[in-house]
């Protein structure tokens, strides 16, 4: 194992990203179903936690065509292992604009610079939910992506868990393979697998019952309008829940603002740093401006 693979953890769990941008270098690209599974090699840094995240750019490139992408972009890491060479990273991608473009473009051995990890992880579930007897993990599109980690980590511990994910069609989803061994249930807008509809219906039925509120804890992670669909139904049900969140991000540690969203009972936080992972309490909406791919 590298050194450095275990990092140096702030006081609320979160592993610290080491000072500056570094490089990496692409181990694998593979395409599955309509997304994109990016793996580095990370020689000097941490093994992340579960719902943190890493700003990426593309060592050449970056920037090229007309000057976009200019900044760096904000990605969960979807799976992470620690070996004698360093911390093999891995993203999943959605190509909806440049720099995902670019990312998605990257082949075997191209340098991928990245900071992080950085903001706050998914907290274990009897922190979030002292009689918590099992997790279920909610994702939407994407947003399968922090849950992946979450539910490996999980599925170790021996938590039980289980997985509901969402996409709107066949051209919008993949990344199933990072959730095999998973018990695992589908839904789909245009019905291609699983169950025809939202995954909030599956979510519904499964909060149904007396138990629910003192044994369970929802970890979630999609598009604004399914993070508040999931929000609204815990809230009604009395289930604690955690949310990874998206906004748009220009530094990802806290020095530029604009990830500012705020917070139930007045204030703000900075995404980047108070989150991505929230409690699902402390937001009065998940509908964060500017969030999630169209
Ligand atoms: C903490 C965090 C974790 C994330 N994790 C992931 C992840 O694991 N995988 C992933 O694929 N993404 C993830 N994202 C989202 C990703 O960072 C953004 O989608 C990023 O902006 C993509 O960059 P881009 O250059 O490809 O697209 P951008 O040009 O930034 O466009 C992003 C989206 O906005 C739309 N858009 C852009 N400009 C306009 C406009 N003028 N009007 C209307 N719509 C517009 C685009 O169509 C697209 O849907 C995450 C974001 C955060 C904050
Ligand atoms: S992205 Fe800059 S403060 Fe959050």
């Amino acid at each position: 194992m590298a050194a450095s693979a275990q990092g140096e953890t702030g006081a609320d769990g979160r592993v610290l990203a080491p000072l500056g941008r570094r490089r990496s270098a692409v181990v694998a690209n593979s395409p599955s179903g309509g997304y994109t599974l990016l793996t580095a090699l990370d020689p000097d840094g941490p093994l992340p936690k579960a719902g943190q995240f890493y700003m990426l750019a593309a060592e050449h490139g970056w920037g090229g065509g007309g000057g976009r992408p200019f900044l760096p972009r904000a990605f969960s890491v979807a799976d992470a292992t620690a070996g004698e060479t360093g911390v093999r990273l891995t993203f999943v991608l959605e190509d909806v604009g440049p720099g995902t473009h670019e990312l998605a473009g990257l082949a075997e051995g191209d340098g991928l610079l990245l900071t992080g990890p950085l903001g706050r992880p998914f907290s274990p579930p009897r922190d979030v939910n002292p009689g918590a007897a099992g997790a279920i993990l909610v994702g939407g599109g994407i947003g399968l992506a922090p849950l992946a980690l979450l539910r490996r980590d999980l599925a170790a511990r021996g938590f039980p868990e289980r997985s509901l994910l969402g996409f709107r069609d066949e051209a919008h989803s993949g990344g199933l393979e990072l959730f095999r061994c998973s018990e695992l249930r589908l839904a789909s807008e245009d019905g291609h697998a699983g169950h025809r509809g939202y995954v909030t219906d599956l979510l519904a039925v499964m909060l149904e019952g007396d138990d629910a509120a003192a044994t369970a804890v929802v970890y979630a992670c999609g598009p604004p309008a399914m993070l508040e669909a999931v929000r609204a139904l815990c809230e009604e049900c009395g289930v604690a829940a955690e949310l990874a969140l998206e906004s748009p991000m220009a530094c990802g540690y806290g020095a530029c603002f604009g990830c500012a969203m705020p917070l139930r009972g007045g204030g703000y936080m900075r995404l980047c740093v108070d989150g991505p992972v929230v409690d699902a309490g402390a937001i009065e909406t998940a509908l964060v401006e500017g969030a999630g791919h169209r």
